[in-house]
């Protein structure tokens, strides 16, 4: 046997011994706000489809006439880059919207939040700069910087003392220093303080990049985020979003300056370097995106569904955090989430756990995503089940 199979075999033998060993699950059709998953349909809250809008079938049928009884046919594939012939006219369309919606210069499409994470920060650092991130930002903004040439280094969740205390040790060190935190943190579902953000960063001339993966379509009047809820759209250099969550589609997006899009446009690696989005896929994140503008309603329902899950997670004695549609119980040992998984699904939830190494050791949790096309009656036996195996 090779090394790196022996290897292998034994690193996949631990996972198993841990309880961390992950697979791959076949999951069946999505129906409203259930799934069908090993045989039975579940309420699912473990997407996340935080406005419903992937499981309304009205309007994907509704989309689906729209591009199939139209002319000019709307592709399935684009089959190139977007810098050869990849770049459909639905890119202009969904960017301006974009641009018009946050009320910036410029937007930008991506393939997914992946892409925008792994590529704007190695674009736009050099060797010379330094970028902080928040401890529990995503994977993919880490890895982004890892590629990076800059200097990378993270302050503690949150908190930003740590935060200014490295600024201020930084001071004059480097041409460029980037700040990037996530808007919601997508495993605790607590907020970045953005005010603090924004302070900080004028104050040592910064660029602030803010991921609103979890925050964009559940924030802000018009669904732009929790940029828009505290008033600081324009105040942030670079926000991120994507389409794959509240959206219902797939891809990304960031909202900047038109400098910042021409540079990224030209340097940009997992821009330049991948086929470009389906133009069936563009047509439909606009009309989502159009569409999620009037959806106040179900945002104030989901953030009121999320407050009451987490006052009566509180008074039967159980661990959670955070304030916003992502709702954490956190179990800790793996032994506790993988039993408190079955017993969901047993009564008919699937919540599927979160283990480290996706959360700091100890911290196991039962993942609730929130999801607007539900109501308290749906989701109100949750806390007796977790406190029953608690
Ligand atoms: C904060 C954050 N950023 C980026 C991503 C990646 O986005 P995408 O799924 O579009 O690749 C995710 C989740 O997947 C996320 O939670």
């Amino acid at each position: 046997m090779l090394p790196v199979f022996e290897s292998m075999e034994k690193e996949l033998e631990a996972l198993q011994k841990n309880r961390r060993f992950r697979r791959l699950f076949d999951i069946g059709d999505r129906k409203g706000c259930r799934i069908e998953f090993e045989g039975r349909s579940l309420l699912n809250l473990s997407s996340n489809d935080y406005l419903g809008i992937g499981g309304d079938r009205i309007m994907t049928l509704e989309y689906l006439e729209e591009i199939s009884g139209n002319e000019p046919h709307v592709a399935l594939t684009s089959s190139s880059s977007r810098l050869l012939t990849g770049n459909h006219r639905f890119y202009g369309l969904l960017e301006s919207m974009l641009a018009a919606l946050y009320g910036r210069e410029a937007a930008l499409v991506f393939n997914s939040g992946y892409h925008a994470n792994t590529g704007i920060l190695p674009a736009l650092s050099t060797r010379q700069d330094l970028v902080l991130s928040d401890k529990l930002n995503h994977a993919s903004i880490i890895d982004g910087g890892r590629i990076a040439e800059a200097a990378f280094k993270r302050y503690r969740h949150l908190d930003y003392d740590h935060l200014e205390a490295l600024l201020e040790e930084n001071r004059g060190k480097h041409r460029q220093v980037f700040i990037v935190t996530e808007s919601v943190f997508s495993m605790d579902g607590d907020l970045a303080d953005l005010k603090k953000l924004v302070e900080l960063k004028d104050r040592y001339r910064a660029m602030l990049i803010v991921d609103e993966a979890h925050g964009a379509g559940t924030f802000g009047r018009s669904g732009q985020g929790v940029c828009e809820a505290t008033g600081l759209t324009k105040d942030i250099d670079i926000i991120i979003g994507t389409f794959g969550k509240a959206f219902a589609s797939t891809g990304a997006y960031a909202v900047t300056d038109r400098l910042v899009r021409d540079y990224l446009v030209n340097t940009m690696r997992t821009l330049i370097f991948t086929t470009a989005l389906p133009p069936v896929i563009l047509g439909w994140s606009k009309k989502v995106l159009e569409q999620q503008r009037t959806m106040s309603d179900e945002r104030r329902h989901l953030h009121s569904l999320a407050g009451m899950l987490r006052e009566a997670l509180q008074e039967k004695g159980m661990r959670t955090a955070g304030a916003s549609q992502i709702v954490p119980v956190i179990m800790g040992t793996n032994e506790n989430v993988v039993r408190a998984d079955a017993a969901l699904r047993n009564a008919g939830f699937l919540a599927l756990p979160v283990r480290p190494p996706t959360v700091p050791e100890n911290t196991a949790r039962i993942r609730l995503s929130l999801r607007a096309d539900i109501g308290w009656e749906d989701i109100a036996p949750i806390p007796g089940i977790l406190h029953a195996i608690h």
